[in-house]
């Protein structure tokens, strides 16, 4: 009988996101905005999943087809034995895609909130008992340090979703170098990045007919209400998401149909009639803007794989051994 495998798990007690200031700092802006990250309480987390099951939002069902069709190649490129990090890991999902197949000895996921990530990691580890997990409750965008991990053996970060899309440009830089120091010379990272492609498909892919992600974007307003004493009328706002092409990437915003005040404790927001509320940018790159932002970061493209349409990217980058 197979005992239950023990994880081990490495508290790096990172600063929970202050969700009152950040709400207020981006509610006092110009343009007024609220960070996506804000989006996944359950109610955003189930709904974000109501999403992916939609006809019109491609990005889950083709990347998890990509990486399905092409694992054995995958992990033909990688090599066994490599330890496997999983900046922002969640529910440790879709890396369950490629571990029979890539054989790592080590999966770390890493992700901020410590009960999901104690949760995610144990069941994995009951599921895969033959792996050994060492879970990291660490904020992913800052800086890591991964002395727990095994040494002498290749580090590759799985970074799945086309997550990178919610980061600026130089943001995007910024934390793939990061990434780059983190696996270091020989390692290697296997990223999801959704494409540039006609206007149509990404619009309808941000206004599903179902009005899920109209649903997705209000609950942020919601949570405001619950969370911090808010009295958004969600009546009085309204899901607006596009294609900005010269930006490159799809908007949502969520836009005041009225004047109205609003308040969040006790800050007080003026909105005008039809201002709105910027809540996510989700960056698209063509595959040779995205080799070039990663080469920025100081890894080297060695392979990508794409579906048929042309929807969306996985890459595989190195960083080149010194
Ligand atoms: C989870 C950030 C990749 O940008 O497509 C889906 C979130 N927002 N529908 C994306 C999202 C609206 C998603 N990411």
């Amino acid at each position: 009988m197979q005992s239950s495998q023990a994880i081990q798990f490495y508290d790096y007690h990172p600063e929970p996101s202050d969700f009152f200031s950040e709400v207020i700092e981006g509610l006092s802006d110009k343009q007024k905005y609220i960070p996506p990250k804000f989006f996944y309480d359950r109610t955003g987390s189930e709904l974000f999943e109501a999403i992916c099951e939609t006809k019109e939002y491609y990005p889950t069902r083709t990347e998890q087809a990509i990486l399905q069709d092409n694992v054995k190649e995958i992990a033909h490129i990688i090599g066994r034995n490599c330890v496997l990090l999983e900046p922002g890991s969640g529910n440790c999902e879709k890396v369950r895609l490629l571990l029979d197949v890539i054989k790592p000895s080590a999966y770390v996921p890493m992700d901020i909130s410590r009960i999901h990530l104690k949760n995610a990691a144990q069941c994995l580890s009951e599921e895969y008992p033959w792996l050994d997990v060492l879970a990291a409750c660490v904020d992913f965008t800052k800086p890591l340090d991964l002395s727990f991990c095994p040494d002498n053996r290749k580090k590759i970060a799985f970074f799945p979703g086309s997550s990178i899309g919610n980061f600026e440009p130089s943001e995007a830089i910024q934390f793939m170098s990061h990434v780059a120091d983190t696996v270091e010379p020989g390692g290697g990272m296997l990223i999801g990045v959704d494409l540039k492609k006609d206007r149509h498909i990404l619009d309808a892919a941000y206004n599903d007919k179902a009005g899920i992600t109209a649903r997705f974007n209000l609950n942020i307003l919601d949570r405001i209400n619950h969370e911090l004493n808010g009295n958004f009328d969600l009546d009085n706002f309204e899901h607006y998401a596009f294609y900005n092409e010269l930006k490159g990437r799809v908007e949502m915003h969520l836009r005041s149909m009225e004047s109205q005040q609003v308040t969040v404790d006790n800050t007080q927001i003026n909105l005008d009639k039809n201002e709105t509320i910027h809540t996510e940018n989700s960056y698209k790159y063509t595959i040779d803007e995205f080799q070039s932002m990663a080469e920025k970061a100081g890894f080297e493209p060695v392979y990508v794989w794409t579906d048929p349409q042309n929807l969306f990217s996985v890459h595989y980058f190195e960083v080149p051994a010194s």
